[in-house]
């Protein structure tokens, strides 16, 4: 039963879903989504992705209209009905569908939401390494939203893939700014380096964990802009995102990045990480 969507309230097959041509999500890309993990059947970090949805909402000027404990439970609701145990939830809210016209219409939203299965992330250190390609930022100011205006982002990865890489840097006035999907760490000297959440940053869920545990770790971290040389030659690399945890970087525009394996500090966090996931999600449930 994993091929189920939530609706506007009614759950039904993926196949049977039906949304209108002039869905303003579909002409305008007027609307914000949310990408959420599913460890054993539980959402990791839900209040704080919903906490995102209101002030990605907020920022296209739209009042979320679904209340938020009620879509907690829905969604919940939802997974059990779903089955799926390791996986993710996608979720889109847009300003909802009526006659194409730039001005906001009075319309009911359309909120949807489903679930994909994902393999479980291999243990921290264990995976291969991220190849990073440098593409220039061309994107709006207002990256903190997660809009569903992905195609700059679209066009960056593809490039990366094309050059063989795995992932797209931006790169923006010579600062790193971050992923096509995932946020930018590096490490120098023992210390940790993200560059800010703004205008050209999302504000990671990952990001924010990570940060939290450096905190609890005792790792010093610094917010402020990287430049791409200064990345490039950083004693540690890695991306955050909620789909790939964190990922060590092997190689940045088709050069090794030091030290070519999993560093102990990117290593260090991981296993925190993973072990933060396993008390919020494994726990029995409230
Ligand atoms: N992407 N930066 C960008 C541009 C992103 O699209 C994402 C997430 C992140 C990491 O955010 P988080 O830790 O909250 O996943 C940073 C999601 C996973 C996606 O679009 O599929």
């Amino acid at each position: 039963m994993t091929d189920l969507i939530w609706l506007n309230g009614e759950i039904k097959p993926l196949s049977d879903a039906r949304l209108g041509v002039e869905d303003r999500g579909f002409q305008f890309a007027d609307g914000v989504y949310e990408v959420i993990r599913i460890y054993n059947g539980r959402l990791f970090a839900l209040p704080e992705h919903l906490d995102r949805l209101e002030r990605s909402c907020g920022g296209i000027m739209m009042k979320m209209l679904i209340d938020r404990q009620r879509l907690a439970r829905e969604i919940e609701q939802f997974i059990a009905k779903t089955g799926v145990k390791e996986g993710m939830i996608y979720l889109q809210i847009t300003r909802g569908d009526s006659p194409r016209n730039h001005a906001f219409p009075q319309c009911p939203q359309t909120t949807l939401f489903y679930a994909r299965p994902l393999p479980p992330t291999a243990p921290a250190g264990g995976q291969s390494g991220v190849k990073l390609y440098s593409v220039p930022d061309e994107r709006w100011k207002r990256c903190w939203i997660k809009s569903v205006a992905l195609l700059p982002n679209v066009l960056a990865k593809n490039t990366a893939l094309a050059a063989g890489a795995d992932e797209a840097v931006f790169v923006d006035d010579g600062v790193a700014t971050e992923c096509s999907s995932s946020n930018l760490f590096v490490v120098r000297q023992g210390a940790l380096l993200t560059t800010p959440v703004g205008a050209k940053v999302l504000p990671g869920i990952t990001r924010l964990v990570v940060l939290a545990l450096a905190k609890e770790l005792g790792i010093p971290a610094t917010e402020r802009p990287i430049s791409e040389a200064e990345a490039i030659s950083a004693d540690e690399l890695f991306i955050t995102s909620t789909t790939r945890e964190i990922g060590w970087v092997a190689s940045w525009n088709g050069k090794p990045v030091s030290p070519g394996r999993c560093g102990a500090i990117t290593l260090k966090l991981h296993k925190a990480l993973q072990e933060r996931i396993r008390r919020e999600t494994q726990s029995p449930q409230r």
